[in-house]
């Protein structure tokens, strides 16, 4: 494209194109697509408009919980029918919105009810002050409550990440303030959550009263995440993308984890290279490097949320995997590598149990597998666990965290995995 911006006030330092990228917001994790470009959900989408739909009918809504693996598409389903039903309860003239809060980053009681309540101001002609800090809990509920009783029917209340939530007494506050005569409005609450086991503790944590419907979200098969990604190619300048690029893409993000996220990111990370690069195609082989970029990104993700034991445990798995001769290890093994990188690092340890609960954890996230294997009628049965990614991956992501510095490096392990081959000698760290 030959286009000549001289009178368009761009310092001409900065008027270059990007020779990569045409719109690259389509490749940013939180964008939402228009309908049309969402790929095979649509049973999904109809499933929480049921439970959230009444609002438009100025009727009350249920709440519900989301459920499955990241990449899934569950921020983006709940962020595309709330604001569908906002739209269609405008049109029935009832008084509705949707707050969207992401409680990794809003994680106590405090924090989200501030956001609730600055949000909702800016959504409403409400004119009280609301202070950033200083105040306590009751007070944002007081505005909250105010908001919603005069200038609202309904509200949808997106809970991202639900999980990271220190403490569910927003959830029963919510759920109880009708009853409670807090408020005449009504509330849904979409919850979302990566983590299965969330469902236990949140019956534990809550009760009756937050009554709600369950839904869980598949991953993606190649055929989908090859669609997801065709509608954004034009994120890219025509040309830049060659034939096989997204069918590659595609490919490696379905091989393991069905992750609409990796997928997208893996061919941003792709186009970045090139650039970075001074390339005018993106290559197969910015693609496989991208995807090792994308994999360690995407341990950090998963990982960032757990306590330190998680990485720990991780990492003992993957040094195992790297300096000895096994694919697969029990969780005996595990935790005997455990203690000394605990050591290493100057942690105290957990108990065996807790690092088992610590795997069981990651394998419900897909970073790791564990299954049964027979030891024979007289041993019982015993896990062994493996990696479902590339140790070196594991290893890199876990060193991107500075309180493990002392841990050894990909490096270091491969090293000491080399001197072994000779001497089959089998301790590390002594
Ligand atoms: N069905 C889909 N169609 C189009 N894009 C999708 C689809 N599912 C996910 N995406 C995109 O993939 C990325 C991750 O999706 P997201 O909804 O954040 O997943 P989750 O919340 O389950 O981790 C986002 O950029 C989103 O726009
Ligand atoms: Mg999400």
């Amino acid at each position: 494209m030959s286009n000549e911006d001289s009178d368009s006030g761009v310092d001409p330092l900065f008027a270059d194109q990007d020779p990569i990228f045409a719109r690259k917001e389509l490749l940013h994790v939180g964008h939402v697509p228009e309908e049309n470009r969402i790929v095979g959900r649509d049973t999904e989408i109809e499933s929480v408009a049921q439970e959230i739909g009444a609002v438009v009918r100025d009727d009350p809504p249920n709440n519900v919980m989301i459920y499955g693996k990241t990449g899934t598409g569950k921020s983006l389903v709940s962020r595309h029918v709330a604001n569908r039903a906002r739209t269609a309860a405008h049109s029935n003239s009832v008084e509705c919105t949707v707050v969207y809060i992401d409680c990794s980053e809003a994680d106590t009681e405090t924090r989200v009810t501030r956001q609730i309540a600055t949000t909702l101001k800016q959504e409403t002609p409400y004119e009280q002050r609301i202070p950033l800090r200083g105040v306590g809990t009751m007070e944002y509920y007081q505005h909250i409550w105010r908001i919603l009783d005069t200038y609202l029917d309904s509200v949808l209340l997106i809970l991202d990440e639900i999980d990271k939530l220190a403490d569910s007494n927003v959830l029963m506050q919510l759920s109880r303030a009708r009853e409670a005569g807090k408020t005449d409005c009504y509330i849904g609450v979409i919850g979302i959550s990566n983590k299965i086991q969330y469902r236990e503790q949140l019956d534990e944590r809550i009760d009756s009263s937050f009554g709600h419907r369950e839904l869980f979200f598949h991953p993606y098969d190649a055929e989908q995440l090859r669609e997801i990604m065709r509608n954004r190619t034009d994120a890219f300048q025509p040309g830049v993308l060659g034939a096989g690029t997204i069918e590659l893409c595609a490919a490696l993000a379905a091989k393991k984890h069905g992750d609409a996220r990796k997928a997208i990111e893996i061919l941003k990370e792709a186009g970045e290279l090139a650039r970075r690069n001074g390339d005018s195609k993106i290559t197969d082989d910015h693609i496989n490097q991208a995807q090792n970029v994308a994999e360690i990104n995407r341990i950090e993700e998963l990982t960032s949320g757990g306590t330190i034991h998680a990485k720990l445990a991780l990492y003992s798995l993957a040094s195992l995997i790297i300096t000895g001769s096994k694919e697969s290890y029990s969780t005996r093994e595990v935790y005997e590598r455990y203690e000394q990188m605990c050591d290493l690092a100057g942690y105290d340890s957990v108990t065996e149990n807790g690092l088992y609960k610590q795997l069981k954890e990651q394998a419900f996230l897909g970073v790791i597998e564990s299954t049964k294997t027979g030891g024979g009628r007289s041993q019982g049965s015993y896990l062994l666990h493996r990696l479902v990614t590339n140790p070196e991956h594991i290893v890199k992501a876990v060193h991107r965290d500075a309180s493990l510095d002392a841990l050894p490096s990909f490096e270091d392990l491969e090293d000491i995995s080399e001197v072994q081959d000779q001497s089959s000698q089998t301790t590390l760290g002594s």
